[in-house]
């Protein structure tokens, strides 16, 4: 069984066919990376999986009950998180009341709230030390943790990360990767979508290639990585 699957997924705006068909699946405790260039549909799977685009035609099943047709919110309850592209924090609250807010959508235990928050500190030390700073005025990498925390403490059964490593420097880059590291190690279940494919291919299990709005490649992420057409297209080398 997996913990989500696509099939022949397809999303158009208007005329324009965004997805022609995708099929993907993520297993329970795995990472997967979606890879393809701008334009590709990347986002857009993302989107049409958390219900904020609506499928044409195809299948999006979590626990192999079709959610195709459920609120944002409800698929948000049921156990997917989703950090956007772009991030999507509340700018003039502080840190620790952006992560309140993600908290109080699902507990009303004051208790429970402030040992979650705790917890997440843990793994993002920074944002402890700037936990009355305006929430605006993070570095973009910062927000990018904000970002990623307050997904977290929903307690996702899937996240969904969309880009996490854009616009951030090289030293930022490394710590959201190492960030995923430590959840990967932890069991977490990570749908990873990323232009930088080479750490997306070293962090995966396995991934899938998106190309106009098709997957044209899959497999496991090392057999990806050693992939001539993979190398000369998003490697570079
Ligand atoms: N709101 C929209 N209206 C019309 N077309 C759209 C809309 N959003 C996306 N598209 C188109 O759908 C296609 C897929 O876009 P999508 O944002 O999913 O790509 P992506 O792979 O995430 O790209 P990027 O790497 O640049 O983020 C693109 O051709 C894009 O122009
Ligand atoms: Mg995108």
């Amino acid at each position: 069984m997996s913990l989500l699957r696509i099939e022949n997924l397809e999303v158009a705006y208007g005329n324009i066919k965004a997805l022609k068909g995708i099929s993907l699946r993520v297993e329970e405790g795995e990472v997967v990376s979606l890879i393809g260039a701008n334009g590709a549909g990347k986002t857009t799977t993302l989107q049409a999986i958390s219900g904020l685009l609506r499928a044409k035609s195809g299948d999006i099943l979590f626990k192999e009950k079709s959610i195709k047709k459920e609120k944002a919110y409800r698929i948000s309850r049921a156990g997917i998180g989703h950090v956007p592209e772009g991030r999507r924090i509340f700018s003039d609250l502080s840190v620790e009341d952006n992560l309140i807010v993600a908290t109080v959508a699902i507990k009303n235990n004051d208790m429970r709230i402030n040992e979650d928050i705790e917890k997440i500190y843990g793994l993002f030390p920074v944002l402890k030390e700037r936990k009355f700073q305006k929430a605006g005025t993070l570095s973009g990498g910062e927000q990018q943790m904000l970002a990623m925390a307050r997904a977290l403490l929903t307690q996702p059964k899937v996240l969904l990360l969309d880009e996490p490593s854009m616009g951030l420097s090289p030293l930022f880059v490394e710590k959201i990767f190492d960030t995923l590291k430590i959840l990967k190690k932890a069991g977490k279940t990570i749908l990873l979508v990323e232009q930088n494919v080479n750490l997306a291919l070293d962090i995966a299990d396995r991934a899938y290639v998106l190309e106009t709005g098709k997957i044209v490649k899959e497999g496991k992420a090392s057999d990806l990585k050693n992939d001539s057409a993979i190398k000369s297209a998003y490697l570079g080398i």
